[in-house]
């Protein structure tokens, strides 16, 4: 995945679109670039590395003058990161960005090759710069990029400047985002809003296969057969403060201290006098009555995010839930039919293998759900029904804020389905949502304690590998543990069910490797602290994440991280009673506790939480 930016106004375009990077660099980093108009003339500036290696080489060479322009964040797919394979790419008298894959880029390139074009770059990107140049023979830059994208196969959001046409820019997608921003005589088009909020809320989205056509006299749509279209103006729901990190040092923390904000906010958005209602999407009692299985499909942090989901369902609705990961669900012939429910769980809404999955279910007539927090995405279009989470925008790569509000969207599914399905009265959803409510607090006592989780990452710092084990909802926290503090740490972790280590990986346990315990679920406890015995026995080093009331034998643990949840069984407990929680639901407070155990350990490893190697925020290729 990369980010795209492209700028005409009044402004200074070089600082404009470097703004806009610095806002999608969450879409990629391992290079940069820009291509300016200036005095009529385009010129690119574009480098290897992150933004900041961009900046250093504008200070150096003088930034491109001019007011009209396209820009570049890339996440390497076709080619290694290089100077060479960074965006822009020219051919003749076109230059482009390009976000996404072009699948058919060999026979293309075959072609062109045989017209006379040669390539510089490894990238699939170049291909289209020079198919757009062959194209453009009658100079028609609307009638090249029509026929251009007839020829390709795959998925993009291009912008495109035609050497012909100074102070103009094109733009066209498919598959992969592309929205333009519409501020006062000065026009944007960016992968995501955060690039041109700071300049203006307003603005259109562009359909696949539409094409924009921008300039100083303003914008244009026009349809794949070259026909003007009109597009309703929307305006963003987004704060510029949401999209900056107001004083933290990361993004990460930042967003790990918005979620009781979020919490509430996505909570408050769904529940109407007191209780989950969803009949404004079309998710009716009488709905959920009839759905006979439900599927959750999602990739990564929205995948454990549909764990949490399926185990809360099951319990509560007592409707079969399978947990499916989306790049297997797309291509495994599912059995999936009319009388199911496919859930696809997103933060971005653009993940390619969750948009294929949407499709599928779609296919084979199923009644399809997006719990999506971007909400002019592909999977919230797409979808039949959609519950839009309201993490605002979530710009580190690790997913924090996004898979908070997630649960919270699928706790308060599960209590309505229950309730429909007659398994729950009304007073009883009426006291889960309560309980719901409480979850803010109890997530801001983790954050108020944090030194507890830095104490624990400052133990982690040095090691190798390490485990996380638990059952239940502490298995489905586990996962996320896991791939938390893997993704921005580096170090070796894996995840188990508590049960299932004795049944081959015990074998990797030897003295000082730490084992972090979830052990909040008090149905299953003692079985957690069997197993939590048998690695200690092996000599693991074990830290125990717990209700902060939770005894352990003596020498069992070594580390205990208490979590201030109330200790009294929740059976009949008030909700006024302050942080109290179901067991249900502790998952809230617990995963903030693990992310911040990833975020400390990541920082005191010298490592950019924000920018993980290797990764990009949103996985739009299979
Ligand atoms: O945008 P999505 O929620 O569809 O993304 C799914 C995963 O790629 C994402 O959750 C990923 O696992 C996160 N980087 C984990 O922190």
């Amino acid at each position: 995945m990369c980010g795209i930016v492209g700028y005409i106004g009044g402004r200074d375009c070089a600082d404009v679109l470097m703004d806009g990077l610095e806002k999608l660099e969450y879409r990629g980093y391992d290079s940069a670039g820009i291509a300016v108009f200036e005095k009529n003339i385009i010129r690119t500036v574009k480098t290897r590395g992150k933004l900041k290696c961009m900046a250093d080489k504008l200070a150096a060479e003088g930034k491109p003058e001019g007011f009209c322009g396209i820009g570049h964040t890339r996440w390497a797919t076709h080619g290694e990161p290089s100077d060479i394979n960074s965006h822009p790419h020219s051919n003749g008298r076109v230059t482009i960005v390009h976000n996404g894959i072009i699948e058919n880029y060999a026979e293309l390139k075959e072609f062109l090759t045989e017209k006379g074009y040669s390539f510089v770059s490894q990238t699939d990107s170049e291909i289209v710069a020079c198919l757009l140049d062959f194209y453009y023979d009658e100079r028609e830059p609307l009638r090249a990029i029509m026929e251009t994208v007839k020829e390709l196969r795959g998925s993009y959001a291009l912008g495109i400047l035609f050497k012909d046409f100074p102070d103009r820019v094109y733009a066209t997608r498919k598959g992969s985002p592309l929205i333009v921003g519409l501020g006062e005589s000065e026009y944007f088009i960016a992968s995501d809003i955060p690039a041109f909020l700071k300049y203006t809320k307003n603005y259109a989205l562009l359909d696949d296969d539409e094409i924009v056509a921008i300039d100083n006299g303003g914008v244009r749509f026009f349809d794949v057969h070259g026909i003007e279209v009109k597009k309703r103006v929307q305006t963003a729901d987004w704060d510029i403060e949401q999209a900056q990190k107001c004083g933290y040092p990361h993004y990460m923390l930042k967003e790990i201290h918005e979620q009781p904000e979020v919490v509430k906010k996505t909570l408050d958005s769904l529940v109407r006098d007191g209780v989950p209602d969803f009949s404004g999407i079309g998710l009716t009692d009488d709905f959920l009555r009839g759905v006979k299985r439900v599927f959750v499909v999602a990739c990564g942090t929205a995948m454990y995010a549909g764990m949490v989901g399926r185990y809360a369902v099951e319990k509560l609705a007592r409707v079969p839930v399978a947990v499916e990961i989306a790049s297997e669900f797309r291509y495994m012939d599912p059995i999936v039919g009319e009388d199911d429910l496919v859930i696809l769980v997103s933060q971005s809404g653009e993940t390619a293998d969750t948009i294929a999955s949407l499709e599928l279910a779609k296919s084979r007539g199923a009644k399809t759900l997006a719990v999506v927090n971007v909400k002019y995405s592909a999977i919230a279009r797409g979808a039949d029904m959609c519950i839009h989470t309201l993490a605002g925008p979530e710009i580190a790569v690790a997913s924090t804020k996004a898979y908070m509000v997630q649960i919270t969207a699928l706790y308060a599914l599960a209590f309505r389905f229950a309730y429909a399905r007659g398994k729950i009265p009304a007073d009883e959803m009426k006291r889960l949502t309560a309980q719901l409510y409480n979850a803010p607090k109890a997530i801001r006592d983790v954050i108020d304690n944090k030194d507890e989780c830095q104490f624990i990452a400052s133990q982690l710092v040095n090691v190798e590998t390490l485990f996380f084990i638990g059952r239940g909802f502490d298995y489905a926290l586990s996962l996320e543990g896991s791939l938390k503090l893997k993704e921005i740490t580096y170090i070796h972790s894996e995840a188990y069910a508590a049960g299932e280590l004795k049944h081959g990986t015990i074998s990797l346990i030897e003295r000082g490797i730490p084992v972090i315990t979830v052990a909040t679920q008090r149905d299953v406890l003692a079985k957690t602290v069997s197993n939590m015995e048998e690695v200690k026995a092996r000599g693991a080093t074990i830290i125990a994440v717990c209700r902060k009331g939770t005894e352990f034998a003596e020498g069992t643990v070594d580390i205990k991280l208490g979590l201030n949840i109330g200790d009294e069984p929740s059976v009949g407990c008030e909700p006024s009673i302050g942080c109290e929680l179901d067991d249900m639901l502790i998952p809230l407070p617990t995963v903030c506790a693990l992310q911040l155990i990833a975020y400390y350990t990541s920082v005191l490893r010298g490592i950019d939480p924000d920018k993980p190697r290797n990764l990009a925020k949103s996985v739009t290729t299979e």
